[in-house]
């Protein structure tokens, strides 16, 4: 009998310790760690941030910061009292100041609760469709913070020709094209040279040219299809592939091609075609990794149709010079949206 309650009573002490023990342990990882980080991961979206008035006021300090870039972190630009460009994709986060001395994003939990008559694609990401001044609410668990912006259209010409945004929400109209339109001979064109659709602006035909050279020297053979489109093929293009009801060409005025900066390539096997098969094949594999190299972005990706508008096109490319391409891949763009939001001089 009495053998029987010593059992019983190690039993119960047992537990009660290793409670304490890890009672002791969060305490200890709730210190190091700090509230403002543990927040920063997000909960469940209940928690009121007015009993944790230290992320509080941290919050209503630094105020809302909008990024162009999510991947690795946020390169804040804080647009707030800024003017930003018209086309451009704006994700919103807050900053709130770290121990570190690197200032922390909080982006998971943000979402925009008000657009202010802009136009929101992804809860934390905000397009900007209009021209106009527009105050937009930003919110973080019950924390709300309002963020004015003021959204200018973009300039065709200038410094920034090159990394000129073209979309549906930024026209460039009838008459634009970005400089001399020429014709390379030693570019492998699929329907040949002699057609409209092999002019390029001349520095892009250029750098075409020395990347499909280079990915021919690696065994990769690339074509190039299409090219400058003007004004009214692309009108008669939109309205024979539905007009309106489709997100495969873009409206007059709106198509990249027409800037002669745009090229479709199409690959080994596909020659005349252009098809989302592309996406398999070792030679769009090569031109994704080095079409930066050569001032090539792709500029239609997966997964980015909301913010590009168009469908996923593996082969048309847009060049923006090399050395905004390197800068467009160390800050992971995923689209020129992104990358065109931060004001600019134009
Ligand atoms: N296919 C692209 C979006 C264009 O028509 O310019
Ligand atoms: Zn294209």
């Amino acid at each position: 009998m009495s053998r029987k309650k010593k059992k019983i009573r190690i039993k119960l002490r047992e537990p009660a310790k290793l409670l304490r023990a890890l009672l002791v342990l969060c305490l200890v990882i709730a210190l190091i760690i700090g509230v403002p980080k543990l927040f920063s991961r997000g909960r469940d979206g209940k928690i009121a941030l007015s009993d944790y008035p230290m992320l509080k006021s941290a919050l209503e300090t630094a105020g809302v910061r909008t990024s162009r870039s999510v991947k690795g972190g946020f390169t804040a630009e804080n647009l707030s009292s800024e003017k930003c460009m018209l086309g451009g994709c704006v994700y919103v986060a807050f900053e709130i100041p770290s121990s570190r001395g690197e200032p922390l994003y909080l982006s998971r939990d943000v979402k925009i609760t008000d657009a202010g008559g802009l136009q929101t694609v992804y809860p934390n990401c905000l397009m900007l469709t209009r021209t106009g001044e527009y105050d937009v609410t930003v919110t973080y668990l019950d924390y709300s913070a309002v963020m004015h912006l003021t959204v200018v259209p973009v300039t065709p010409d200038g410094l920034y020709a090159r990394t000129l945004l073209i979309n549906r929400y930024s026209a460039v109209g009838e008459t634009y094209v970005a400089g001399t339109l020429t014709v390379r001979d030693d570019i492998e064109y699929a329907y040949g040279t002699e057609d409209g659709v092999s002019r390029l602006e001349k520095e892009t035909a250029e750098a075409l040219h020395s990347m499909l050279e280079a990915a021919l020297a690696e065994g990769y053979t690339l074509y190039a299809l299409s090219g400058y489109r003007d004004y009214y093929e692309q009108k008669e293009l939109y309205y024979e592939a539905g007009g309106s009801s489709q997100i495969s060409v873009a409206p007059p005025g709106s198509s990249e091609h027409q800037s002669g900066l745009a090229i479709d390539i199409s690959w080994g096997e596909s020659y005349y075609f252009l098809s989302e098969d592309m996406e398999d094949s070792a030679e769009y594999r090569w031109l994704t990794e080095h079409c930066y190299e050569y001032g090539f972005i792709l500029r239609y990706p997966k997964g980015f149709e909301k913010i590009t508008g168009y469908e996923f096109e593996p082969w048309h490319f847009r060049y923006i010079g090399p050395d905004a391409a390197s800068e467009y891949r160390d800050l992971g763009c995923r689209t020129l949206e992104e990358y065109c939001a931060e004001p600019r001089n134009q």
